[in-house]
């Protein structure tokens, strides 16, 4: 299994490129399923759970090319099956986007439960109760979510917890639904935006996207368009506060500086010094120690939950106390063991931490628990005195292009050890 072997102590600095988001490709890459013609999608960003997603459509029967600049053509006019396998869908929740585009465009479609997630139970329910409002007659039987709809109908929906998967697979099913779908408390996230940007060049009739009313009529069919994935303001965020952290200065180029508000913000708090322009971000620290911020998860525009680990980390290290509560998921702490055995000062009451800051840590052998987590810890190891080898790094390459390659870039002492 491969590892991460990181030394500490080196600040980060330079320009490091960000990739196209996950949280965008995944939808826009099931979506394309609702085309009759190919799309095109570019900025693919290179990760793991891009690969699951292709072998699902792959499985599907859609044809896809990929070419030198991971632009992925994916033609759905030769899709042959409307099941979404256990082994498949058990390596990535998000395989559960498939559902909506295969029952509005194919009329059934039979998605394994995910099942268990480490960071909590993360059920579906959402998703299906939606589907069932636009009339699919749907049963879980054997595992599978099994749905069938000669045509949706538009419904008028209310989603009782704010869901980004759910709102996107909601939104993907109502393009082709007959009659008006009125999605309310939909979620907000840019990537719903992004989503939504693409099925409106696909030709799908959309209002609302980014608020938390989204308004679908339904179209009779859509067409492949091309399509330029927004950037990943995670993978942005995480190298601004290893940045912060290191008492550093980085400048991320082709981001999307607006959709990553809450996190400037609370940079600025730390004490970084931004300068931002349309698609750059820059952050200087100037050595100085991070102050501490306190954070509370919450739906966007509030602050992300895929970034609470990353500020914890930075909260280890801060002149001070702070409190993070995480109001999204029930289990998203199970970096904070692995952080207090690199010596962090961390006291879990329910979901809130408390973060007493220490002047400095040690490396440690750690274990990633899950993608967010392992990018908490690999923050850690390059402030810790000493060497750290965080293993199960198979979470981090789900949703980080290239970690090793692009914090030792910025002159981070970090190599992947098979
Ligand atoms: C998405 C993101 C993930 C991020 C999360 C929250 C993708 C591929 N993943 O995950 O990176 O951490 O949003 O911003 O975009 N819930 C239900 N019933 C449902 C669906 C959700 O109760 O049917 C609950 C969940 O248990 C959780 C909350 O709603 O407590 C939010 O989950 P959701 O927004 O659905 O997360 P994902 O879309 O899976």
């Amino acid at each position: 299994m491969e590892k991460l072997l990181i030394q500490g102590g080196n600040r980060l600095e330079g320009d490091v490129r960000i990739s196209g988001a996950k949280n965008a490709v995944l939808p826009i890459l099931a979506a394309t399923l609702l085309g009759d013609s190919a799309s095109r999608i570019c900025n693919v960003p290179h990760l793991r759970d891009v690969t699951t997603m292709n072998r699902l459509l792959g499985q599907l029967g859609a044809s896809l090319t990929v070419d030198e600049k991971m632009n992925i053509e994916v033609d759905p006019t030769t899709v042959n099956s409307t099941i979404a396998p256990y082994d498949l869908v058990k390596t990535m929740r998000a395989s559960i986007l498939v559902l909506g585009p295969l029952l509005a465009r194919y009329g059934f479609a039979e998605v394994s439960l995910p099942g268990g997630c480490a960071i909590g139970a993360r059920p579906v329910n959402l998703h299906i109760d939606g589907l069932r409002a636009m009339k699919a007659e749907i049963v879980v039987e054997e595992g599978y979510i099994k749905a069938r709809a000669k045509r949706l109908r538009g419904a008028r929906i209310f989603m009782d917890m704010v869901s980004v998967t759910g709102t996107e697979n909601l939104l993907m099913a109502a393009t082709l639904a007959d009659g008006v779908t009125v999605i309310e408390n939909a979620a907000r996230e840019p990537e719903v935006v992004d989503l939504a940007d693409y099925l409106s060049r696909m030709g799908a009739r959309i209002e609302g996207a980014g608020t938390d009313t989204i308004t679908v009529e339904g179209v009779e069919r859509l067409r492949g368009c091309e399509h330029t994935v927004l950037p990943d303001r995670i993978e942005a965020g995480t190298f601004l506060v290893g940045a912060a952290m290191t008492g550093g200065r980085v400048r991320c180029v082709d981001v999307a500086p607006a959709s990553m508000d809450a996190v400037l913000a609370k940079l600025r708090e730390a004490g970084a010094e931004l300068t931002i322009s349309d698609s750059m971000v820059a952050l200087e620290m100037d050595g100085a120690r991070p102050r501490p911020v306190d954070i509370h998860t919450a739906p966007h525009p509030g602050f992300p939950t895929d970034m609470q680990a990353q500020f914890m980390a930075m909260n280890s290290i801060a002149d001070g106390t702070s409190t993070l509560v995480e109001t999204i998921f029930e289990n998203r702490y199970m970096h904070v063991q692995e952080m207090q055995r690199m010596g962090a000062d961390i006291r879990l009451e329910g979901n809130t931490a408390i973060v007493s800051g220490v002047e400095s840590i040690t490396g440690a052998p750690v274990m990633a628990t899950d993608l967010r987590a392992s990018a908490g810890l690999i923050l850690m190891a390059l402030v810790a005195r000493g060497e750290t080898v965080v293993d199960r790094v198979y979470h981090i390459d789900r949703g980080y292009e290239r970690i090793e390659e692009k914090l030792s870039q910025l002159g981070a002492r970090i190599q992947r050890l098979s």
